[in-house]
C-alpha cells in the first residue's frame, strides 16, 4: 500500500496541473468551468472534439497536446455519458476509467476538473468523491515481487502518477465524502494484497500475523492456535489442516464501535484456505495455482474489519477467519474419514477437496456459541459449481432470512458487487445425509453450490445467516475499470454498505 496514489481536493479556481482532465457529458454538454477553458482556448477544445468525432459518450476520450491559450501541457477530455442518469457505480467506474486514461500518459501529478453539467440527483461533493474512489481502486497494483518496474508495455506506464488533484466546488465537503470511501479502498487493498500473495509467503500463521496488524486501527485481535482449537473441539477444521506442516489458526477480530459495548455484534466469517490442493482427493494441475486465492473470503472479512475501524463505524462487528492449508501427506485426512465437529455432529469426509465447508462448520458454530450475534454472514470461495451457475457477474447468496437477503441484495445493487439469491430447502438438504454419519461432505453432481450451502446451514441454529459463495468473484483475471488485477477485493464494499445502511442507525439513548 506504500505506493498508494494521493488524492487532493481543491477549488475549481485552483491552477491546473500540467496534465489535466475534463469531463464532457453526452452531446458535448460542458460544465461552466469546461466552457471557460474552451473559451480560453478560443474554442479549440470543442473543435478538437468535433475533429475527433467525440460525442461525450461514457468511456471515450481524446487528448490535446499543448492546447493554445491554456497554460498546460496536455488536456484529456473524458466522456461522462448522461450524468442525469448516472448512478453511484457509474461515477466510481468513470473514476477508474479516467485514472487509466491519465496514468497511461506518464505524468506524476494530474488535475481532474470534477465538475459536470446537470448531475441532478447526486451532489457535486459525492461525485468528486466517487470519481476519486474509482481512481484509487484502479491505481492498485501488486508488484512487490517484481524486481524491475514493468515499463515496456504501454498499458502499464502507470508507475508515475502519484497524485490526483481533484478540482471541485466544495473541496471540504468532497474531502469529507471521500474519507469513508478511502477507508473502504484501504480495506479492499488489504483484501487484494492477501489474495494476491502466493501461498509460500502467506500460510495460516502469516495470515494471522497480518490480521494482528489490524490492532493499530483499534481492532481487538485474538489468534487461536492449535491447542486452543483442540480445546474447543474444532475437529472438522483441524482435520483439513492435518495434512499440512503449517498449523491452522482462527483469527478473532472485534470492532466495538457501537455506543454500547453490549449491543449484539454482527458476525462475519471467512473461509481462509491459504492453499487448496484438494488434499488426497487432489485437484488437477491445470489451474491449481489459483487456489492460493482460496482464502478470499477471509481476506474480505479482514478488509472489512479494517474499513469499519478506519471509518470508525458505529457498530459492533466480529470477524472470524478460519485459516488453514489443505495438503496431501501421510498425516492428511483420508476420503472416508469421519470427524466430529465442534457442534457434536459427525461428518463423513467423502472428498477431501470439499474442505471449505468443514472449516466453516466449526467457525460458524463458534461464532454462535461465543458471540450470540445479531446475524452472521459468511464468505467463501466454496464451490466451482457457483461459477457454472452464475459466472462472474454475481456471487451466490444463500440465506435463512429474507430481510438479510434483501439487505445484501440492495447493497449489492448500490455498490455493483452483485449477489443472486439461490434456494435452500429440505429436499436439497437430504442429498447430504450419510449412511454412517450425520452427514457427508459432498452431495453428488447436481446443485453443488446448493448442497454446500445446505451443509453450512446444518451448523446454524436460529441466527439470521447468509452465505455468500464468492468463488467466481473473489479472483477474476478479466480487467474492469476499477480492477486491473486478479484479486478483486470483492465483498468489502458490499458488506460495508449493508452495515452503513442497515445497522448504523443511531441507537436510542439510554434512560
Ligand atoms: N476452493 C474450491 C472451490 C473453488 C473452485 C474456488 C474454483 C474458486 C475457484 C473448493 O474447496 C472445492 O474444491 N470445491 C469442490 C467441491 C467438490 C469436491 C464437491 C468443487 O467445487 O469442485
Ligand atoms: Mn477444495
Ligand atoms: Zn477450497
Amino acid at each position: 500500500m506504500s505506493d498508494r496514489i494521493a488524492i487532493d481536493f481543491v477549488p475549481l479556481s485552483a491552477p491546473l496541473q500540467p496534465t489535466a482532465a475534463l469531463l464532457s457529458a453526452q452531446d458535448l454538454v460542458l460544465s461552466p468551468e469546461a466552457r471557460a477553458l474552451n473559451g480560453k482556448s478560443n474554442g479549440a477544445v470543442l473543435r478538437a472534439a468535433e475533429a475527433g468525432d467525440f460525442k461525450g459518450k461514457a468511456r471515450t476520450s481524446y487528448e490535446m497536446l499543448a492546447p493554445g491559450g491554456l497554460d498546460i501541457r496536455r488536456l484529456v477530455v473524458i466522456g461522462a455519458g448522461q450524468p442525469d442518469q448516472s448512478k453511484e457505480t457509474d461515477w466510481v467506474n468513470l473514476g477508474g476509467y479516467l485514472y487509466g486514461q491519465i496514468a497511461a500518459r506518464k505524468c506524476e501529478t494530474a488535475s481532474l476538473v470534477a465538475e459536470i453539467a446537470d448531475p441532478r440527483s447526486r451532489s457535486a461533493a459525492d461525485i468528486a468523491a466517487d470519481l476519486a474512489f474509482g481512481a484509487v481502486l484502479r491505481s492498485y497494483r501488486f508488484r512487490k515481487y517484481a524486481s524491475k518496474p514493468k515499463e515496456e508495455n504501454g498499458d502499464q506506464k502507470t508507475d508515475g502518477l502519484a497524485r490526483l488533484v481533484v478540482h471541485t466546488q466544495d473541496p471540504d465537503a468532497a474531502q469529507m465524502a471521500f474519507a469513508r470511501r478511502a477507508a473502504v479502498a484501504n480495506g479492499m487493498f488489504l483484501a487484494r494484497d492477501l489474495v494476491n500473495e502466493p501461498a509460500n509467503m502467506l500460510g495460516p500463521v502469516e495470515f494471522a500475523d497480518r490480521a494482528r496488524e489490524l490492532a493499530r486501527f483499534g481492532v481487538e485481535v485474538d489468534i487461536l492456535d492449535v491447542d486452543a482449537l483442540k480445546a474447543l473441539k474444532m475437529n472438522a477444521l483441524l482435520a483439513v489442516g492435518q495434512g499440512s506442516v503449517r498449523p491452522p489458526r482462527v483469527a478473532v477480530l472485534q470492532w466495538n464501535g457501537a455506543r454500547s459495548r453490549r449491543s449484539k455484534p454482527l458476525c462475519f466469517v471467512g473461509k481462509g484456505v491459504c492453499f487448496d490442493s484438494g488434499g488426497l482427493s487432489m485437484k488437477p494441475a491445470q489451474g491449481m495455482e489459483d487456489m492460493k486465492g482460496d482464502m478470499g473470503g477471509a481476506a474480505c472479512v479482514a478488509g472489512l474489519m479494517q474499513a469499519l475501524a478506519e471509518r470508525q463505524a458505529n457498530v459492533n462487528a466480529v470477524g472470524l477467519l478460519g485459516l488453514t492449508e489443505n495438503m496431501p501427506s501421510g498425516t492428511a485426512q483420508r476420503p472416508g474419514d469421519i470427524v466430529t465437529s465442534m457442534s457434536g455432529q459427525t461428518i463423513e469426509v467423502l472428498n477431501t477437496d470439499a474442505e471449505g465447508r468443514l472449516v466453516l462448520a466449526d467457525v460458524l458454530w463458534y461464532a454462535q456459541e461465543r458471540f450470540k450475534p445479531r446475524l452472521i454472514v459468511d464468505l467463501a470461495t466454496l464451490t466451482g459449481a457457483i461459477i457454472i451457475a452464475l459466472g462472474k457477474e454475481h456471487a451466490g447468496l444463500f440465506a435463512n432470512d429474507d430481510r438479510l437477503a434483501a439487505d445484501l441484495t440492495e447493497a449489492g445493487t448500490a455498490t455493483g458487487e452483485l449477489v443472486w439469491r439461490m434456494p435452500l430447502s429440505s429436499a436439497y438438504d437430504k442429498l447430504i445425509d450419510s449412511r454412517t454419519a450425520d452427514m457427508k461432505n459432498i452431495g453428488g453432481r447436481h446443485g453443488g453450490a446448493i448442497t454446500a450451502a445446505q451443509f453450512l446451514q446444518r451448523f446454524v441454529r436460529d441466527t439470521p445467516w447468509a452465505h455468500i459463495d464468492v468463488a467466481g468473484v473473489a479472483m477474476d483475471s478479466s480487467k474492469t475499470d476499477i480492477s486491473q488485477g486478479w484479486a478483486s477485493g470483492w465483498g468489502v464494499r458490499l458488506l460495508d454498505r449493508m452495515i452503513a445502511d442497515k445497522h448504523e442507525k443511531p441507537e436510542k439513548p439510554e434512560k
